[in-house]
């Protein structure tokens, strides 16, 4: 037996783990410079390329699909090889991913800024490019089902589940939302026009935040939890009753993002229901990850690296609970356009998305440089300085948010409006400094992460890792 059938590929994983911190730190960046240029416009510096609305869509790329894509692409390649006991399927396509997705996160950077956009929010990218994600896709779903069909374990794990309904919905999502009628090298029309472009981008949008943003990371926190837990997932058959009802219902919420606009009623309450019942299989996968530590809870008094993926797993079942109750239409009535959305996308985006990915790497990196992390120390400061961030940065969305939008509201007796616009502006400056400094210390965070484990990889060395040669238990 060679070595091709004898050992894992970490290659790949490698590269997409180092650039899940480096994405990170590039995109929450951006992050930073947006919310501060809320509190303080003369940083847009009278620039149309470092103005506020061409960075807005960078900063979204760059940490949903250059951190979170990282973050996804690194785990699922680990994952599948370690759960299914084989070597990737087709190396040579899984480093072709690697490459094609870091091309496609370059071109958004350089255009993205340069004004060039479809106008479709998380499908800003033009034409060219959306055929580019389609190919690294495919060859992304190749490598991926191709390891499960040559696994040598019988059985297919939960978390695999997981990442390949993630791959699946987000090749349909993407190529659905993206069909456009190129008229020039940088320019394209959606082929759906007026309310139905609209609920077509928002079943994109919702989808990729269930997909995207929500199963990839369930795989994750079905195989990372239990490992560094060092305890089996609490129930299975709750995590298959989870995948299938949370599969099922995420697809039809995408309307709650079009309360009170030309979508047909009917249709907005459907995406209201589906929503409120989304409360109940993310609640489900939610106590599922958190009770697979029941029995050693003391391991959170100690483990940094648990402590990330506990707390990232607390703010999704926050978010979750938050979501379903924004899309209640008279809610939404208030929240919709205000600071309120924001706080609720980073409480997943920061709290859930981001925390369970910093928690993975912190697995992953010294497993993959065959050493142990430099410094628990620097862990556990990261942990805190990220957590107070976090809070700093969705409490002041929350307070500024419904603020906004009682401001917008009020109506003075003889029926004309208590303020104007500009003074409910005026009202968010305080809470805008707080989100910026909240973001900092995130981004803060993520420097102490690039320097422990940059020093992490000078102590370590290209792990090689054998696969368990007559099938047994992962
Ligand atoms: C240092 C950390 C971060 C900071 C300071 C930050 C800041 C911001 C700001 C200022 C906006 C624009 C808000 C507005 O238009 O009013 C924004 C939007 C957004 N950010 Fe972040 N962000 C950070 C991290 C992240 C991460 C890690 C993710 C995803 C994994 C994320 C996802 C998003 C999304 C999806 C939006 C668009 C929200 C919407 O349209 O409703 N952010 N962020
Ligand atoms: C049960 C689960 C969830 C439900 C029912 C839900 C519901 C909602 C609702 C009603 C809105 C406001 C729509 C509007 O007024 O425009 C919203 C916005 C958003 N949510 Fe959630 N949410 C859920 C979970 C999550 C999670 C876990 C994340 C992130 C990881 C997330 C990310 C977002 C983003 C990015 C937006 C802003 C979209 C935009 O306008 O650009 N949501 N969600």
């Amino acid at each position: 037996m060679n070595n091709e059938t004898m050992t894992y590929d970490y290659s790949v994983v490698r590269q997409f783990a180092i650039m899940t911190v480096v994405l990170g730190i590039v995109g929450m960046l951006v992050g930073v410079l947006i919310a501060s240029q809320m509190a303080w416009p003369v940083l847009n510096f009278d620039t149309p390329w470092l103005s506020f609305g061409r960075l807005r869509p960078l900063h979204t790329n760059a940490v949903v699909f250059g951190f979170g894509g990282s973050a996804l692409f690194a785990t699922s390649y680990y994952v599948v090889q370690r759960t299914c006991h084989v070597r990737l399927f087709a190396p040579l396509l899984a480093k072709f991913t690697f490459w094609g997705w870091m091309l496609i996160i370059v071109s958004a950077v350089v255009t993205l800024p340069m004004g060039l956009t479809s106008s479709k929010e998380y499908a800003e990218l033009e034409w060219p490019i959306d055929i580019l994600i389609t190919v690294v896709w495919i060859a992304y779903a190749v490598v991926f089902f191709g390891t499960i069909a040559k696994r040598r374990v019988k059985h297919i794990y939960v978390a695999n589940w997981f990442f390949g309904a993630f791959i699946l919905t987000v090749a349909m999502l993407h190529v659905v939302n993206s069909a456009a009628l190129p008229v020039s090298m940088f320019k394209s029309y959606s082929v759906y026009s007026g309310v139905q472009d609209a609920m077509v981008q928002w079943w994109y949008g919702h989808n990729a935040v269930g997909f995207f943003l929500t199963a990839g990371f369930l795989g994750i926190m079905y195989y990372f939890i239990p490992k560094q837990a060092g305890r089996p997932v609490y129930s299975y058959r709750l995590s298959v009753v989870h995948f299938w009802a949370l599969s099922f219902t995420y697809i039809w919420a995408g309307p709650h993002h079009l309360h009170y606009t030309a979508l047909p009623d009917w249709t907005q309450s459907l995406g209201m229901v589906f929503s409120l019942i989304l409360l109940a299989p993310s609640w489900g996968g939610m106590i599922n990850g958190i009770m697979t530590l029941s029995g050693a809870w003391e391991k959170l008094r100690t483990d940094p690296v648990l402590k990330f993926l506990i707390v990232s797993v607390s703010f999704y079942g926050m978010s979750t609970f938050e979501g379903p109750m924004m899309a209640i239409k008279t809610v939404n009535a208030l929240s919709h356009y205000t600071d309120w959305t924001i706080g609720h996308v980073h409480s997943g985006a920061l709290g859930w998305v981001a925390m369970v990915s910093i928690g993975a790497m912190y697995f992953l990196i010294p497993k993959l440089f065959d050493t142990e992390m430099y410094s628990k120390k620097l862990i556990e400061t990261h942990f805190w300085i990220a957590t107070i961030g976090i809070v700093l940065y969705i409490t002041s969305m929350w307070i500024s948010g419904i603020m906004q939008g009682l401001m917008w509201r009020a109506i003075n007796n003889d029926g004309t409006l208590t303020y104007s616009f500009v003074e409910s502006v005026q009202a968010m400056h305080p809470f805008y400094i707080v989100r910026a400094s909240g973001g900092l210390l995130f981004l803060t965070g993520m420097l102490i992460m690039a320097y422990n484990i940059s020093k992490t990889i000078a102590q370590g060395k290209a792990a090689v890792a054998t696969i368990p040669q007559p099938a047994a238990a992962h």
